[in-house]
């Protein structure tokens, strides 16, 4: 395990972004990635110059999947090591994603595979360019989708869909991937950055602790019955007047109501202005 500067990381316009760098394997998550995701993600975690956070991969490929040969063969005489990284590859993708504090954009440029799969479901939005190849390509190798990927699917995508290409293998394409909602849209693959960088600098421009509610009250109240749920909205609203200053009122609804601007058609930085 030499290999190092697996994932890289760029910020610029309040946007940080991730890049998967291995690819001469078409970025394959080798369990370096995976130690080095974990650390960049915790970096980037409390990092204060970026608000929104794009993953992509180096090259023509998003991420071929999980390192067939470093992860599963390598590890298979070394149950310790192969748990160790099992349980950090799964972490980072399923769990560290899902409840970021800051919004997370999966940037899908190319291939995108199997384990890949958790890393665009991880995240709260994905764009993917028309021509990037999709597949759980597990059954092709006699395996299936394995770790954190079926329950992925079961999260986001319809039953029919899901076990239609987990069954048959068959790749598609971004197009496609946008039709069945595992993707927010598909562009050009030339229009894909410009397109998702400004959506991301959009994003970046909301207030950040009116974001990161938005993500916990939607991603928590997925696991609570709707009496907790709305028990939960009300402490999160308190929790929000308090890290904001009640911003969201003095400023957010007091300047609608000072005629400043018109939330339904835009955001709080037109009355600013
Ligand atoms: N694990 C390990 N190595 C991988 C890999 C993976 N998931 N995907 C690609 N690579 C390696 C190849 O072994 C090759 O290494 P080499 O140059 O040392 O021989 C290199 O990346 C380039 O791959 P290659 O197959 O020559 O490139 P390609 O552009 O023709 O095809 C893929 C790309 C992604 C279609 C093909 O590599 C592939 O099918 N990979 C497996 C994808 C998969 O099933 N992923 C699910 C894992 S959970």
């Amino acid at each position: 395990m030499s290999e190092s500067n697996t994932v890289t990381v760029s910020i610029e316009n309040a946007v940080a972004t991730v890049t998967l760098n291995r690819p001469h394997k078409r970025n394959a998550m080798s369990p370096t990635l995976h130690i080095e995701m974990v650390d960049v993600l915790e970096k980037l975690r409390y990092e204060k110059t970026s608000r929104v956070v794009v993953i992509t991969g180096a090259g023509e490929s998003f991420c071929a999947g999980m390192d067939l040969k470093q992860f599963f063969m390598d590890l298979k005489d070394d149950p310790a090591e192969f748990d160790r990284i099992y349980r950090m590859a799964t972490e980072w993708r399923f769990r560290t994603l899902r409840y970021y504090p800051k919004p997370t954009i999966a940037m899908v440029n190319g291939y995108c595979f199997g384990g890949a799969f958790s890393i665009v479901e991880g995240c709260d939005l994905a764009f993917a360019a028309k021509e990037a190849t999709f597949g759980l390509s597990e059954v092709n190798f006699k395996h299936y989708p394995g770790g954190s990927v079926s329950k992925s699917l079961a999260n986001l995508m319809r039953p029919r869909d899901a076990l239609y290409y987990a069954m048959t293998g068959r790749p598609f394409k971004g197009d496609r991937a946008a039709e069945i909602g595992f993707i927010n849209a598909a562009y050009p693959l030339a229009e894909l950055r410009d397109e998702v960088m400004a959506l991301a600098q959009e994003i970046a421009s909301k207030d950040p602790d009116a974001l990161h509610a938005c993500k916990d009250g939607y991603r928590f109240s997925l696991e609570m019955s709707a009496d907790a749920a709305i028990n939960y909205a009300a402490a999160k609203s308190d929790q929000l007047t308090l890290r904001q200053k009640d911003s969201w009122r003095s400023e957010g609804i007091g300047d609608f109501l000072d005629g400043k601007y018109r939330p339904g058609l835009g955001g709080h930085e037109k009355a600013e202005k």
